[in-house]
């Protein structure tokens, strides 16, 4: 029997109590892909690019240098949470996350984006606020839950699955979130979403096709946009004729009917993993970046991806709407881009705003050479990749826009297809060292090239921040900014902080103490109250 079979429920309260005792310090040396990974619980490292120093974790209090991703396994109620401050009287609504919360430990080379999607939601209504986590139960859930062990020791690796569940979907839900007619979406990129329920976040679906229009082994994006203008959800798909394939499936879902209205495939360069995208009134934008499918290390026993610094990136354009015939593939530097901040077009020209790396994104991800992990080649920052349809050129130019690392950055979710102006994201402070720069939420003004933040300090980490506007009607950025704070000197119990998004130098105007450590968060969402199913 293969090792996996051994992580039952014993090892993995060991591993848990090991993390919660301060097991870190054991792993702070450790390299990526050594015992105890960077960013993988119990070493303390938890961001997806801060570069450790000399070795070690990031700084306390840096983004990412601990709770983001830690397991806590516990499905949570908490009604009337405490509160400090004043709780804005027009806020209405949700702010939902999920992330990865492993039900039993990961291998020592797995990575700390698999595990089980946890779906977190806050509900602030009438100055009260409940929080309530519950697991997206996909089949990946209830054959483990079933069998009591893990039947899915490998991220993205199918070959390494426990026979007894072949065939069946390998969804978790644990990347992003999304509210579809009155239900919540999980995503994770590879697998069709996972539906809960809005108010009880029950699971009402394992694997939600919109009705069965697309395939139940199509995947779907964690990074989906919605029509500005529309409302209408826009999505894609990598690997989408299997596993493999260099196919990516385009999709328009209306808005209130569920009904697919445009499909259309392309073919990329070479597969890898495209994370996000950009999607205008006119064109689609895709960002194809190295870190590449790696079939000879998944036959080794490892994950999907190794990183190929021997690639090119490819910037593809094409019409929306249209067959896709009229692609055009703009070439770049070895570089990576995972998260769209936004996107825009004017007139032939298209503007991609794209968080940047120099190399392997993730230093807990191979890289093909056996080169070791890059923490420099992580450190992520805004960039602005631009083309000129008009012209014949074939190279896209970029530009860094902004001095501080923000390797999640969001913007005011009503702007994902047209011109925007504001982004947001958790940043160390630009101007300090990072040893001592503490964790900040930053607004950035792309017009003035400027930014205001609100520095946390060094004993806390921030997750990434989610905008919630004031009312539908709101202008662009009027409204609040909201975010979990763990608390690295407290067990990683944890605070939601409330901030004027146009004021976040100001701090949190409310704060919402948990009792407890918030479950993990890769990424969050903003549900206005009007939105929620009535009853
Ligand atoms: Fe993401």
């Amino acid at each position: 029997m293969s090792d996996h079979n051994d992580l039952n429920r014993r090892g993995f309260i060991g591993a848990a109590l090991g993390t919660a005792a301060g097991l870190g310090a054991a792993g702070l040396a450790a390299t990526a892909q050594a015992a105890a990974p960077a960013g993988q619980p119990g070493n303390g490292h938890t961001d997806l690019s801060q570069p450790p120093a000399a070795g070690g974790p990031p700084p306390p209090g840096a983004p990412g240098s601990g709770g983001q991703f830690s397991p806590i396994r516990a499905e949570v109620t908490v009604r009337d949470c405490e509160v400090e401050g004043k709780l804005p009287k027009d806020l209405d609504g949700g702010f939902f996350a999920t992330g990865p919360d492993p039900m039993y430990p990961r291998l020592p080379n797995n990575i700390m984006f698999d595990g089980e999607g946890h779906v977190r939601q806050f509900r602030i209504k009438n100055g009260r606020v409940d929080y309530m986590t519950r697991y997206a139960k996909g089949e990946r859930y209830l054959a483990q839950d079933k069998a009591g062990r893990s039947l899915y020791p490998m991220y993205r690796n199918p070959l390494m699955d426990d026979p007894s569940v072949r065939g069946k979907s390998r969804a978790t839900g644990n990347t992003h979130v999304i509210n579809h007619k009155g239900l919540i979406l999980a995503l994770k990129e590879d697998t069709p979403p996972i539906a809960l329920d809005l108010n009880t976040m029950e699971t009402v679906d394992p694997i939600y096709t919109f009705g069965g229009q697309l395939p139940s082994t199509q995947p779907f994006t964690a990074h989906p946009k919605t029509d500005s203008r529309t409302g209408n959800l826009l999505a894609f798909g990598y690997e989408a004729e299997g596993f493999g394939s260099d196919v990516v499936s385009f999709f328009e879902i209306d808005k209130s009917t569920s009904k697919k209205l445009w499909e259309t495939k392309i073919k990329v360069p070479y597969v890898g993993m495209i994370h996000d995208y950009g999607i205008t009134d006119k064109y689609v934008m895709v960002f194809c970046v190295p870190l590449t499918i790696d079939h000879e290390q998944m036959k080794r026993g490892g994950i999907h991806w190794s990183w190929d610094r021997t690639q090119k990136t490819y910037f593809g354009v094409f019409r929306r709407g249209g067959d896709g015939k009229d692609l055009r593939w703009f070439e770049g530097p070895t570089r990576s881009g995972t998260h769209t901040m936004g996107v825009f077009e004017d007139g032939n020209k298209l503007y991609f705003d794209t968080e940047i790396t120099a190399g392997n994104p993730f230093p807990f991800m191979p890289n093909r050479d056996g080169a070791p992990p890059d923490f420099k080649g992580a450190e992520s920052y805004l960039h602005r990749i631009s083309v000129d349809l008009s012209g014949k050129g074939k190279v896209y130019n970029i530009e860094k826009l902004f001095p501080m690392s923000m390797p999640l950055p969001r913007q005011d979710d009503r702007y994902n297809t047209v011109p925007y102006r504001y982004g947001y994201g958790a940043c160390p402070d630009p101007s300090v060292d990072r040893r001592v720069a503490g964790a900040c939420y930053a607004r950035l003004d792309l017009q003035t090239k400027s930014y205001k933040l609100w520095n946390a300090g060094t004993k806390v980490s921030l997750a990434e921040p989610v905008f919630a506007p004031k009312n539908a009607k709101s202008r662009e950025g009027e409204g609040y900014l909201m975010g979990i704070a763990y608390h690295l000197d407290q067990n990683l119990r944890s605070d939601l902080v409330i901030l004027d998004a146009e004021h976040v130098e100001d701090g949190p105007i409310a704060t919402v103490r948990l009792p407890v450590q918030a479950s993990p968060q890769v990424h969050g969402l903003w549900v206005r109250g009007d939105l929620y199913p009535k009853g």
